[in-house]
């Protein structure tokens, strides 16, 4: 069990001005930010981070998607981070999310579904390293 976890709020929450709505969420459960940024990713970049799905048919649907206007990423620290993260934000699909979770509260579809969680600790290493150098991380 690890006590961090990664997060992106996506492209479609962004633009709809969900983002402080979505950040108070996370903090009033719990979770202090550990990293933060605000910024945008190329198709390239979107690709090399959701390499793992490469192969999947919506994949190329997914990198547009995710590179089609600005993200916040971010570091989050809180006792068995992971798995009460993907608790908070609900189900990929949001129309299976249950109520009060972040994609419930703020999501459309299961494209374009408001925010990003690590589904593992492993991961939320990878994804953290993929955004943050050991100088913007406290
Ligand atoms: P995320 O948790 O960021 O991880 C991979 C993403 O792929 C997922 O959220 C969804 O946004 C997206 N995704 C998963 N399944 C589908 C699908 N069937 N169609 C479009 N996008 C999907």
């Amino acid at each position: 069990m690890s006590n961090r976890t990664f997060t992106m709020i996506k492209p479609d929450a962004t633009s709809k001005g969900y983002t402080g709505a979505i950040l108070d969420q996370i903090i009033k459960e719990g979770y202090s930010v550990k990293a933060m940024k605000w910024t945008k990713l190329t198709t390239e970049q979107a690709g090399l981070f959701y390499d793992i799905h490469r192969e999947r048919p919506f994949f190329g649907e997914l990198v547009n998607f995710m590179s089609s206007g600005p993200i916040v990423a971010a570091i989050l620290e809180k006792e068995n981070a992971v798995e009460d993260f993907r608790t908070l934000i609900g189900a990929t699909n949001p129309a299976n999310a249950a109520e009060g979770t972040i994609r419930k509260n703020f999501a459309a579809s299961i494209g374009e579904n408001a925010v990003h969680g690590s589904d593992s600790d492993e991961n939320a290493q990878i994804e953290g390293d993929f955004f943050f150098s050991k100088l913007e991380r406290f």
